[in-house]
């Protein structure tokens, strides 16, 4: 593919499930079955929005996924390494993880990728093409893009109306690309605003038993209602009840 040739060689993120497991970031092993059969009944819809998949209509930018939550530590970097796992499966899509939670990069950290330049670099340099920035990783349908160095002007950057082209761009590419979007906290942080502008699906994570009500209704206030929004109940020890709630452009009911 056109955009694979693009994509950095001289680099290549090794997906270490060990490494990701003991930071956390997969489940333990006992878990691994039960959570990988969540995120298949997960990434259904998410497929089906975004390519159009098993006759569903394609939402517009729904390729672009936005991991998202009210506050921090709700699982959104968890979520979004699961969900990209779980989509690197299907061997038609190309899947892109971006990290873009520049207050806590906590997926640079942990596929090693701190330093490199990224995301912020592409907002900052508008001559740069975006997927010269991407870096493939061991698993061939799965690239993703650094957050890149943070400087004073972080906020503003990833408020920019550049975002939005930087994006749309990835997306148009390929149109069987799907791109996950790992982002800082809807309430806490502003610059994840244009990020809920631009994508087509969001998916919001939520704690269970932790996250008030109001909370997720407030987070829910910031997402547009031009988009698909599902709600994703983390970390919950019921079983019947650990799971996925989906609606469609309903975000205010
Ligand atoms: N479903 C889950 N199962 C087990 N641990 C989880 C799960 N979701 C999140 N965690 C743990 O909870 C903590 C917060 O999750 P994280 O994804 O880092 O949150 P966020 O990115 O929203 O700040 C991490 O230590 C992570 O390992
Ligand atoms: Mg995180």
């Amino acid at each position: 593919m056109a955009e694979r040739t693009r994509m950095r060689s001289d680099r290549v993120v090794k997906i270490d499930r060990q490494a990701l497991r003991s930071q956390g970031l997969l489940p333990p092993e006992h878990q691994e079955r039960t959570l990988a059969d969540q995120y298949r009944q997960i990434k259904r819809p998410l497929i089906a929005n975004a390519i159009g998949r098993g006759g569903a209509e394609k939402l517009p930018r729904g390729q672009l996924i936005m991991v998202a939550s009210a506050m921090p530590g709700e699982g959104k970097t968890f979520t979004s390494v699961n969900l990209a796992l779980s989509l690197a499966l299907e061997k038609d899509l190309s899947v892109l993880l971006i990290d873009a939670d520049a207050p806590k990069p906590h997926l640079n950290r942990a596929l090693g990728v701190a330093g490199e330049p990224g995301l912020l670099e592409l907002l900052r340099d508008e001559s740069l093409d975006p997927e010269t920035l991407i870096i493939p990783t061991d698993v061939p349908t799965l690239a993703m893009l650094p957050i890149g160095t943070s400087s004073e002007t972080t906020t503003e950057l990833l408020a920019s109306h550049r975002m939005e082209e930087i994006m749309k761009q990835l997306a148009g590419n390929n149109p069987r690309r799907i791109i996950v979007i790992d982002s800082p906290p809807l309430l806490l942080t502003s610059e994840s605003r244009v990020l809920a502008e631009v994508a087509g699906q969001v998916v919001l994570v939520v704690r269970a038993n932790c996250t008030p009500q109001q909370s997720v209704l407030d987070a829910i206030s910031h997402l547009g209602e031009d988009k698909s929004i599902g709600l994703l109940l983390n970390q919950s020890t019921d079983a019947a009840s650990a799971g996925y709630y989906y609606g469609y452009g309903d975000s205010k009911t």
